[in-house]
């Protein structure tokens, strides 16, 4: 579970974030990150699943990050993440290393487009990228059984084209949770 430190930093993010938004920042210069309910919904499920090998794409200044990292830790298990901000990803990779959680996470700084095609089969795989790229990556990935994909702000941006894409691969299980934006979690057989 999401120890003391771990839920502090996620606070601090979180509020950032917020402040950001009340200000009025170009969406460039605002960390749009994942609602802390869904960071701690993240870490459940891949501690409940036991998923070994995560995948996280934008993983931009740390929440999902810390949460999945977290995870990572009870079984050994690794976070590969994925983001394509430089700057992003050096203040998430300083924030886990004071958390003690950077050696969980494989940080890798790209394009997830280029970067996919060589990454190996996952058991659990967060989309939290631009919302028009979820059905081209969800497609990319190599899952494995019994594996899972959340894919966040389905409620908040209306991604019934990205709900009705990964219900149609046969036999997931797929189901919409009400937490923070909306999360999709899609459960390969
Ligand atoms: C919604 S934020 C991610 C929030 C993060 N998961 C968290 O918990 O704080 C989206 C991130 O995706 C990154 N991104 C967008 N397109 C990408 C791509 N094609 N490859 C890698 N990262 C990408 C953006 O730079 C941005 O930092």
């Amino acid at each position: 579970m999401l120890r003391e430190p771990e839920r502090a930093a996620i606070d601090r993010l979180w509020q950032r974030k917020l402040s950001q938004d009340a200000a009025g920042l170009p969406k460039s210069e605002r960390h749009r990150n994942l609602e802390p309910a869904s960071a701690a919904f993240l870490c459940a499920l891949a501690l409940g699943v036991g998923a070994k090998r995560m995948l996280e794409i934008g993983g931009s200044s740390g929440i999902s990050t810390i949460a999945l990292a977290s995870a990572a830790r009870e079984v050994n298990g690794t976070l590969i993440s994925i983001e394509i901000d430089a700057a992003r990803q050096t203040e998430s990779r300083e924030t886990l290393r004071r958390l003690n959680l950077e050696r969980f996470v494989d940080y890798v700084c790209g394009d997830a487009i280029e970067v996919l095609p060589s990454v190996a089969q996952m058991d659990l795989v967060l989309l939290d990228c631009e919302k028009e790229d979820y059905i081209g990556f969800f497609d990319m990935l190599n899952v494995s059984r019994g594996g899972f994909v959340i894919a966040d702000n389905i409620i908040s941006h209306s991604l019934n084209d990205y709900v009705a894409h990964v219900r149609k691969t046969p036999m997931v299980e797929s189901i919409t949770f009400n937490i923070g934006k909306g999360l999709e979690v899609t459960r390969f057989p």
